[in-house]
């Protein structure tokens, strides 16, 4: 039986730090989904619409990932773990940069336990991407920042599209 993982998040937008934990999750599971969850708690930038472009394009672009083992969708409407029951999947993945995320993380993985029996797997990224978030490349772009560092090249091109001239 084929063991399918949910990586969700806001990625708003997907950076590189997200896309490393992609990867390794992709190198466990047999399958993965990338699931773009609206997160009422925060602001956004982008239309879900376009980060699950963003998403989908970055993944395409990426020589590490196989592409046709992960897929991206997007979920609004309900619990993260209805989604995990609709699909099948009994793991969520989510990237750990420090202890912060820790604290923050753990009732969600309680809760999502308690509510549906789904785990939560943590994985660490690279550590050259420890400081890179998505709301702080929001911010670094919205001040007229170079951010082609810390995110996926579709997203440094379609950021600098948007940048008013
Ligand atoms: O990228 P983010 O913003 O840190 O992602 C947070 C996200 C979307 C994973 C989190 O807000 C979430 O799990 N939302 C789903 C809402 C839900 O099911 N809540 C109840 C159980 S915790």
């Amino acid at each position: 039986m084929s063991t399918i993982a949910v990586v969700p998040g806001s990625f708003d937008p997907v950076t590189l730090g997200h896309l490393d934990v992609i990867r390794r999750a992709a190198l466990i599971f047999d399958e993965v989904h990338v699931l773009v969850v609206h997160n009422p708690g925060k602001n956004a930038m982008l239309p879900i619409s376009e980060r699950v472009n963003l998403l989908q394009k970055s993944i395409d672009e990426d020589p590490l990932i196989a592409s046709q083992q992960v897929t991206v969708a997007s979920w609004s409407v309900g619990l993260l773990v209805d989604y995990c029951t609709e699909v099948g999947a009994k793991v969520l993945v989510k990237g750990l940069r420090s202890q912060i995320d820790v604290a923050y993380e753990t009732p969600m993985v309680l809760m999502n336990r308690s509510l549906a029996g789904v785990e939560t797997v943590f994985l660490l990224p690279e550590p050259a991407h420890s400081h890179v978030s998505s709301s702080l490349v929001r911010q670094v772009a919205s001040l007229g920042g170079d951010v082609s560092d810390y995110v996926p090249t579709a997203v440094a091109k379609y950021l600098d599209s948007t940048r008013p001239a």
